[in-house]
C-alpha cells in the first residue's frame, strides 16, 4: 500500500466528527485544533495531556540539513477520542502509531490529525508515536522574529518561544501542557549536541555520535533546545547541593563570554537568595554567535545567547527559570508574568550590585521612559495588543514597573514574599494574571490593589500616577 492511500482526505476536525459519529460503534471524537490561546488559537490541541516526550532524532547539517525523528508521547486522553492533533510544522511524516498500532493521519497547516485504530477511553494513558523526516522549518513570528529550526555556521539551533518546537518534533506545542523529556540527538562525529536538563548518554557508532540528555521536571515546549555544532564544554558545580553546570560556547565566543559566564554561580546564589530554590536539576548556558539567533531565550536549564551576554541579560534569563519556566504562564496574553519578572530582576541586581535602585530605574521611566522604549505606553502588559506584540516594552518594561508598584505599596518584606511565594505556589505548574492578582491580594489583605490593576496591568495609556 502506498503511503498516500492511508492518509485520511484533509477535512476539517469538526467533519471529521460528524463522519465518524455518523458510523456507529465509535463513541469518541475529535480532540480539536487548539486550546483556545487569544493570541495563538491553532497552538495546542484539545483531548489530551502529554506527560512525557521522547525524541530521538538525528541530524546532519550542511546545504540540505537532514533530520530524522522518531517522537514517543506519553499522554493521557482527557475525553473519549476518535481523533487527536498534534502540533507539528513542515517535515514528512513517515509513519505514525498509537499503542503499537497503526494510525491513520493527515495534515493541514500545522495541524497533524491522528486518528488511532481503536478509539482512546477517556483517562486512558496511551502512546503515540511519530516518525519523520526532511529540512526543517525556521518560522517566523508574527512579529518578524525567526525562531524553530535555525542554521548556524556549523549546525543548527533550535529555539521556541512561542512556537517554533512544532518545526523539529511533533507535540501539544501550548504552554499549558509540560512533560517530562527525553532529547537523544545523533550527529556526526565530531559535533556536540547540547539540550536541556543533564546528559545521560554519549556514545559513538561508526561516525555518529549520540548525546542523551534527561529533563525530569515538566518543561514547556517552548523552552525545549537543541543545539547542534562546535562548543567549548564546560562542567562545574554551584552550591552546596552541587548543582550540576553545564555551559556550552562557541569557540568563537569562548573569550568575550569567559568573564560574564564565570557570574553564574554568584547569580544563581542570588536568585536563590531572592527567589527561593532553584526548581530544576541543573544549570548552565549555551553562547551560539552574534548571527545565530535575533534574542536570547531561557531554554530550561540552559539559556541560549547569540554572543556573549551582558551580565543583566544573563540575570534575566536565569531569572527566567523560576518565572517562565516553572511558574508557566496559561496563555501567551500572560508574557508579562514572565518578562515583567525577569526585567525586574535585572533592577534588582543593579539595585544590590551599586547600580540604581529599583525606585531610581522605575522613575525616570515614568518620565521618560519613551525616549528608551518609544511603545512603552502603547497597550498595558495584561492585555497585549495583538500576537504580534507579547515581547513589546510594555510586556517586559511596564510589567516590571506593576511589580514595582506592588513593591511600592506593601514595601520590603511583603515584596519577597510575594515573589517567593508566587514561585512556591505554582513551581511546576502553571499561572494566569488573575491568578497573580489574587495571589498578592491575598499576601496583604489589608491594602488595596484595585488602582495598579486598573491603571497600571490593565490600563490603556500613561498612568496619571508614578
Ligand atoms: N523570552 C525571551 C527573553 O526575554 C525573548 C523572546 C524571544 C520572546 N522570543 C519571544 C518573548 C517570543 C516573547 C515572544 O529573553
Ligand atoms: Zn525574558
Amino acid at each position: 500500500m502506498s503511503r498516500s492511500a492511508r492518509v485520511v482526505p484533509a477535512v476539517p476536525s469538526a467533519l471529521l466528527a460528524l463522519a465518524l459519529t455518523a458510523c456507529g460503534g465509535v463513541h469518541g471524537t475529535p480532540g480539536g485544533s487548539g486550546v483556545h490561546d487569544p493570541y495563538f488559537p491553532k497552538s495546542g490541541n484539545g483531548g489530551y495531556d502529554v506527560s512525557h516526550y521522547d525524541l530521538k532524532l538525528d541530524y546532519t547539517p550542511g546545504d540540505k540539513p537532514r533530520l530524522t525523528g522518531i517522537a514517543t508521547l506519553t499522554a493521557r486522553a482527557t475525553k473519549d477520542l476518535s481523533a487527536f492533533d498534534l502540533d507539528l510544522e513542515g517535515l514528512d511524516v513517515d509513519e505514525v502509531t498509537v499503542e503499537g498500532k497503526r494510525a491513520r493521519f493527515n495534515r493541514a497547516g500545522q495541524e497533524l490529525t491522528v486518528r488511532p485504530h481503536d478509539d482512546l477511553d477517556e483517562d486512558e494513558t496511551f502512546r503515540v508515536t511519530v516518525r519523520y523526516s526532511g529540512t526543517p522549518k525556521t518560522i517566523t513570528d508574527p512579529d518578524g522574529s525567526k525562531e524553530g529550526w535555525l542554521r548556524t555556521a556549523d549546525g543548527a539551533l533550535a529555539l521556541g518561544e512561542p512556537t517554533g518546537s512544532m518545526a523539529w518534533f511533533p507535540g501539544n506545542n501550548h504552554p499549558s501542557d509540560k512533560a517530562s523529556y527525553d532529547i537523544a540527538v545523533t550527529v556526526p562525529k565530531g559535533l556536540q549536541a547540547v539540550s536541556n536538563g543533564e546528559l545521560t548518554g554519549e556514545t559513538s557508532s561508526g561516525d555518529r555520535t549520540t548525546f542523551s540528555w534527561h529533563t525530569a521536571k515538566p518543561m514547556a515546549s517552548y523552552v525545549a533546545t537543541v543545539a547542534v555544532g562546535h562548543y567549548r564544554i564546560s562542567r562545574s558545580t554551584v552550591g552546596k547541593d552541587r548543582l550540576p553546570v553545564y555551559v556550552a560556547v562557541d569557540p568563537a565566543q569562548v573569550k568575550a563570554s569567559r568573564k560574564v559566564l564565570a557570574k553564574i554561580p554568584e547569580i544563581m546564589d542570588w536568585e536563590e537568595t531572592n527567589f527561593g530554590p532553584y526548581p530544576f536539576s541543573s544549570t548552565g548556558a549555551i553562547v551560539d554567535r552574534p548571527e545565530d539567533a535575533e534574542y536570547a531565550l531561557e531554554t530550561q536549564t540552559r539559556p541560549v545567547f547569540p554572543g556573549a551576554p551582558d551580565t543583566g541579560t544573563l540575570v534575566h534569563e536565569l531569572a527566567h527559570q523560576w518565572y517562565g519556566n516553572s511558574v508557566t504562564p496559561k496563555t501567551w496574553r500572560d508574557m508579562w508574568l514572565n518578562e515583567g519578572f525577569a526585567t525586574y530582576a535585572e533592577w534588582l541586581w543593579d539595585e544590590d550590585h551599586d547600580g540604581d535602585s529599583c525606585r531610581q530605574t522605575f522613575e525616570a521611566l515614568y518620565d521618560h521612559g519613551e525616549d528608551d522604549y518609544p511603545d512603552l505606553w502603547s497597550f498595558p502588559p495584561g492585555k497585549p495588543s495583538g500576537a504580534a506584540h507579547i515581547s513589546d516594552d510594555p510586556v517586559y518594561v511596564r510589567g516590571a514597573m506593576v511589580l514595582h508598584k506592588i513593591r511600592q505599596k506593601v514595601g520590603d518584606d511583603t515584596f519577597y514574599d510575594i515573589i517567593q511565594g508566587w514561585a512556591a505556589a505554582h513551581r511546576h505548574g502553571n499561572a494566569d494574571t488573575a491568578d497573580f492578582t489574587a495571589f498578592v491580594e491575598k499576601k496583604a489583605p489589608d491594602k488595596d490593589f484595585g488602582g495598579i490593576w486598573k491603571d497600571w496591568l490593565y490600563g490603556d495609556g500613561k498612568p496619571d500616577e508614578a
